[in-house]
C-alpha cells in the first residue's frame, strides 16, 4: 500500500528544470494538490502518521507545508500551528536562525500555541538540506512541547537532510512518503 501511494504521489509531482535558477530541478506539487484523489490519499496517510505518533498538534512549515498540514490537522482532529518566516507573527514568538548555502534564515512560532503537554508532528513538502525541519524541531523543543515526529511528502535523497534531522528527532518517527 505504501508503494502504491508513493507511485500515485510521484506521478503527480512535476519536475521543472532550471527553476528558480539554472541547474535546479524544481519539484512542483501543484498537480498533486489539484488532484483530489492524490491530495486526499496524502492527507489520509499523514493523518495516520499523526495518530500513530499520538500527536496533539500539527506544525506546518511556511508556505507549502501549510497546504499539506492544515487538512491533516482537521482530519486528525487536532490543532494546527504555523511555523512562519520571521516577522509575520504578531504575538510573542520563539525564533530560530539556521544557515543557508549563502547567508541565513530565521523562522518563528507563537510561544503560546504549544504547551508542555503537547506532542507535536511537523509536516512539510520537501526535506532538502534539512535546515528548515531541523530548526523547526528545535523551536518545538524550546517551547517545552514534545517532538512526536516529522513527515514530509518527499525527501531529496542526494542531500544529507535525513542525517541532519534524525538527531533532533531523538528517536521520534520520521517518514518520507
Ligand atoms: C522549501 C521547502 C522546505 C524547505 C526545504 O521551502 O518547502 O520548507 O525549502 O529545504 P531545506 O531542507 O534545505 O531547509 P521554501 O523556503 O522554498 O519556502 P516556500 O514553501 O515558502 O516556497
Amino acid at each position: 500500500a505504501a508503494e502504491e501511494l508513493a507511485g500515485l504521489l510521484r506521478g503527480r509531482i512535476r519536475d521543472v528544470p532550471d527553476y528558480p535558477k539554472p541547474g535546479i530541478l524544481f519539484k512542483d506539487i501543484t498537480p498533486l494538490l489539484a488532484d483530489p484523489e492524490a491530495f486526499g490519499a496524502l492527507t489520509e496517510a499523514l493523518a495516520a502518521f499523526c495518530k500513530e505518533a499520538g500527536a496533539t498538534k500539527v506544525v506546518g512549515l511556511e508556505a507549502r507545508g501549510f497546504i499539506l498540514a492544515a487538512p491533516v490537522a482537521v482530519r486528525a482532529g487536532i490543532g494546527f500551528v504555523p511555523v512562519r518566516k520571521a516577522g509575520k507573527l504578531p504575538g510573542a514568538t520563539l525564533s530560530q536562525t539556521y544557515d543557508l548555502e549563502y547567508g541565513s534564515a530565521e523562522i518563528e512560532i507563537h510561544a503560546e500555541d504549544l504547551t508542555a503537554e503537547d506532542r507535536v508532528v511537523v509536516i512539510d513538502d520537501v526535506l532538502a538540506t534539512g535546515g528548515t525541519a531541523e530548526a523547526s524541531l528545535r523551536l518545538i523543543r524550546r517551547s517545552g512541547a514534545r517532538v512526536a515526529g516529522l513527515a514530509v511528502l518527499m525527501e531529496l535523497e542526494f542531500l544529507p537532510g535525513r542525517d541532519r534531522v534524525l538527531p533532533e528527532l531523538a528517536g521520534a518517527p520520521y517518514q518520507a512518503l
